[in-house]
């Protein structure tokens, strides 16, 4: 069974650990300052609303942990498989390309999902990307999730990862990396899936 405690995961913002018996994770920011914990309640707030079965389903934020201690972290669903990009570079793992069709279909879906309510998720990378128990794939970390028509947007915690972006974005991060306007479409995030799904393909 899975314990209560453990951290499962780490990323360039937050410390991922199990609760609940391993029913939830709670994500806690590394560097837990005003700045980081609003910019966390901001992607908290776009995403509780969403319900997709391809979408990690966030739950809430929490500010204390089980013992009461004043802790400030975000809950959402455990994957209890880990994350793609494990399992695209575990060379034990064997998958069909009949897999990576259905996946492909699952991961546009949450991605049409998305752009009819006008968001684009923005990090969209293999390590961002979660299996459940029966290899059904989820799309995760909405740490730079944006409202495409969102006048504010710049400020958040970054724009996604150099390799993974759109070549005309791309461009625009080299000459200009303080205009985040004109980087968000959710344009962007279906050539990142595609670089997603050739990595699944290409496995190096
Ligand atoms: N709900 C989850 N279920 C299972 N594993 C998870 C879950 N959320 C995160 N992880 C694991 O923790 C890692 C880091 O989480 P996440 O990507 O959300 O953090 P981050 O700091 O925002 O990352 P990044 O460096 O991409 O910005 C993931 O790559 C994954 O391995
Ligand atoms: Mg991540």
């Amino acid at each position: 069974m899975a314990r209560n405690g453990v951290d499962i995961g780490k990323g360039s913002y937050g410390s991922v650990r199990l609760q609940d018996c391993g029913k939830i994770v709670i994500k806690y920011p590394l560097s837990p300052d005003e700045r980081t914990k609003t910019l966390f309640k901001r992607e908290c707030q776009i995403l509780e609303p969403l319900d997709h079965p391809n979408i990690v389903k966030y739950l809430g934020i929490q500010d204390k942990d089980q013992k009461g201690e004043e802790k400030f972290g975000i809950t959402m669903e455990y994957c209890e498989r880990g994350d793609l990009e494990e399992v695209i570079f575990d060379p034990k793992m064997t998958y069909s390309m009949k897999w990576i069709l259905s996946g492909a279909s699952q991961l546009f879906d949450a991605l049409a999902y998305l752009s009819e309510r006008k968001l684009t998720h923005r990090d969209i990378k293999p390590s961002n990307i979660f299996l459940k128990e029966d290899f059904s794939l989820k799309l995760g970390d909405f740490g730079c999730v944006t409202l495409v028509a969102d006048s504010t947007a710049s400020g958040t915690f970054n724009r996604g990862t150099l390799r993974y972006l759109s070549p005309p974005q791309y461009d625009i991060a080299k000459e200009n990396p303080n205009d985040d306007q004109r980087m968000i479409s959710p344009k962007n995030d279906i050539y990142s899936l595609g670089l997603t799904l050739w990595e699944m393909v290409l496995r190096e």
